[in-house]
């Protein structure tokens, strides 16, 4: 039996923007993580993907063509060589909320890949697990920057332009995040698709924020990586009042956004597809305290307390 996991993420800048090929900012949320395991079945069953948390079983031969769980699992056998002559029981469960931002998706996705490497012992680099986990994001999500499989396959802090730049971001001095869940279930792909709408209206309009969006992630790049944890707090303010622009806000979230400013968080925003979902606060250990006590007051259903380094 070989058990793998994948970490949730967070962005902390440059959402929306990322997809029109500026800059992003992405981190690993260890708190939450997807659980894929491999084991070998009956002679004869072929491959069953059993989804605990659905309480649902597909047997490979049998599921839809779409189902993102058989598509992972597919691909990973071709790209590994392996043919799908196989019988074996994949079980996955996920402790990362869904549509929430957090990169269920594709941390479900690396959780298989990273699990069937290592049952059949052949090593893919991390890149290799984020192209091919990418192309399920492709099939699901539309136009996709690539954000999502990237931090989470490579595990690190990373700096992200679209089709050309994966760094990996070094920390100086390490940070506490909230992440705050409005509880508004969001679907990326319907909020991708408005702002496509909006920047075909209204072009230069649209154009002209995403350049300042790419801005900030530039300068919050050097912040980190300068340990000016006050410069990232005034950035994400800088952040969300582009984002609200672009339209991807809601009253929840500016309602999140406004409680943990005045709760004394050096920064917040929303993080991710927006619309609902999650927001961010960068708070320190004084602070910490006092900014989850205002987000739960002021309606945040689910929060987690990271740490980056
Ligand atoms: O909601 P999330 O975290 O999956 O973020 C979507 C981020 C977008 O920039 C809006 C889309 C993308 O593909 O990068």
């Amino acid at each position: 039996m070989t058990v793998a996991y994948a970490s949730g993420k967070v962005i902390l800048f440059g959402e929306h923007a990322v997809v029109y090929g500026r800059p992003a900012i992405a981190v690993p949320v260890t708190q939450v993580r997807a659980q894929a395991m491999v084991e070998g079945a009956a002679r004869g069953r072929g491959i069953a993907i059993v989804a605990q948390d659905l309480g649902q079983t597909y047997l490979l031969g049998q599921a839809p063509p779409d189902n993102p769980l058989r598509q992972i699992v597919v691909l990973t056998l071709q790209r590994l060589g392996v043919g799908l002559a196989h019988d074996l029981t994949i079980t996955v469960s996920s402790t990362i909320p869904i549509a929430r931002g957090l990169g269920s998706g594709a941390a479900i996705s690396t959780a298989i890949v990273r699990a069937l490497s290592k049952y059949f012992d052949k090593e893919l680099s991390p890149r290799a697990i984020s192209d091919l986990v990418y192309e399920v994001e492709k099939i699901h999500h539309g136009t996709p920057s690539g954000i999502d499989n990237t931090v989470i396959a490579f595990e690190r802090p990373v700096y992200f332009v679209k089709s050309q730049t994966c760094e990996a971001l070094r920390v100086k001095r390490p940070f506490i995040i909230i992440i705050a869940d409005t509880g508004v279930q969001s679907p990326t792909k319907v909020a991708v698709a408005e702002v496509r709408r909006a920047w075909e209206r209204e072009p230069s309009r649209y154009d002209r924020l995403f350049d300042q969006i790419g801005e900030v992630a530039i300068r919050a790049r050097r912040a980190i990586e300068e340990g000016t944890i006050e410069e990232m707090g005034h950035l994400m303010n800088e952040n969300h009042r582009l984002l609200r622009l672009i339209g991807v806000s809601s009253p929840e979230l500016e309602e999140l956004v406004r409680a943990a400013r005045e709760a004394g968080a050096l920064g917040a925003k929303l993080s991710g597809a927006g619309r609902g979902g999650n927001m961010i606060a960068l708070v320190t250990e004084e602070t910490k305290g006092a900014v989850v006590k205002a987000l739960r007051e002021a309606g945040a259903k689910d929060l987690i307390v990271t740490e980056v380094k």
